[in-house]
């Protein structure tokens, strides 16, 4: 979708948001996946609810776009605009055990950060690419850890209310991958309360898991990390394997040879290409287990 009309361009100037135009989301998306639309970049949190009036009353559909780690976008020109927040400096404030974090931090630099600081507790989450809003609003997790443990506040715009609010963190639930946030809940900023450990230690901690993931993780090839989420007691992943379909393919969407729940893109796969792939893997497991696998990746699909 393409963002034209003069008097639109000029108020979101006005707004302080940048407008970059026919942006590609195959190269925003980890996956390498995804049609062009026009994306805009948010300056100031405070723009928020003038932006989404403008683009609501000009009758404008919008996607929040985080680190684009969890997502599979749909081919070609795309019918709605991405909202991207950009990153404040500097994105991550200390005090105390307290971390304050805007959304738009890189995850992995926020836990490495955090563990020079002595601040603990995050060390599964090293190597889960993506945003600090993006984790949080999936509840991100690994290795026995999830980071809805520790958010004490978080900071959003609320479409529901056209307002930014705070919640505490025990008005939110957080499940496996699943939050109660509503779907058009715009995640701005986190207040996380984490343990006090030795920067050694914690380095350990990340050692560990780092060596874990390399060894288990397709980690250099483009994916969306897992496709499906687990069933309760079971593994997809095993699942698929079991059914011998590490390498099963769909053009250029392809079950790693490494995991069998990463599908990555081995070339120049389509969105069509990877639904089609994801499609045919769960057609089988329902087949042989008869268990319906729910997807873990976001789907911006028609
Ligand atoms: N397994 C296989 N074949 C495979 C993959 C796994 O036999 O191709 C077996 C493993 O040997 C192991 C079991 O299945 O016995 C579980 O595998 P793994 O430890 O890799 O964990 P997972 O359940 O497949 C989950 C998360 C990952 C997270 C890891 C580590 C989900 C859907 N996946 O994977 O998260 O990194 O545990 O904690 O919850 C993600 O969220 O995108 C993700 C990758």
């Amino acid at each position: 979708m393409r963002i034209e009309n003069p008097k639109i361009v000029a108020a979101l100037r006005e707004l302080d948001v940048e407008l970059r135009s026919r942006a590609s989301l195959a190269k925003l998306t980890s996956l390498g996946i995804g049609g062009t639309t026009d994306l805009l970049r948010i300056k100031k949190h405070d723009a928020i609810p003038g932006l989404l009036a403008l683009l609501d009353a000009n009758g404008i559909a919008h996607k929040f776009l985080g680190g684009g780690s969890n997502l599979l976008v749909e081919d070609g020109e795309l019918p709605w605009i991405a909202l991207q927040l950009a990153r404040p400096q500097p994105d991550v404030v200390l005090e105390g055990n307290f971390a304050q974090v805007d959304a738009a931090a890189d995850l992995g630099r926020t836990v490495t950060f955090c563990a020079k600081h002595d601040l603990g507790g995050m060390e599964g989450l090293i190597g889960v690419p993506g945003t600090v809003g993006g984790a949080l609003r999936m509840n991100a997790g690994a290795y026995g850890m999830q980071i809805g443990s520790y958010v004490r506040e978080v900071k959003l715009y609320r479409a529901s209310g056209r307002k930014l609010e705070i919640l505490r963190g025990d008005q939110i639930s957080f499940e496996y991958r699943h939050t109660s946030f509503a779907p058009d809940d715009m995640m701005l900023a986190v207040k996380l309360e984490l343990p006090s450990k030795p920067y050694r230690e914690i380095l350990q901690g990340i050692r560990i898991c780092n060596e874990k993931r390399r060894s288990s993780q397709p980690l250099g090839q483009k994916s969306a990390g897992c496709i499906f989420k687990n069933p309760p007691g079971a593994s997809a992943g095993r699942m698929i394997d079991e059914l011998g379909l590490k390498g099963h393919f769909v053009g250029d969407a392809r079950v790693s040879d490494r995991h069998a729940n990463f599908f990555v893109n081995a070339g120049h796969a389509t969105a069509k290409d990877m639904l089609a792939l994801i499609a045919d893997v769960r057609e089988r497991v329902h087949r042989a287990f008869g268990v319906d696998l729910e997807n873990e990746v976001v789907m911006w699909n028609a």
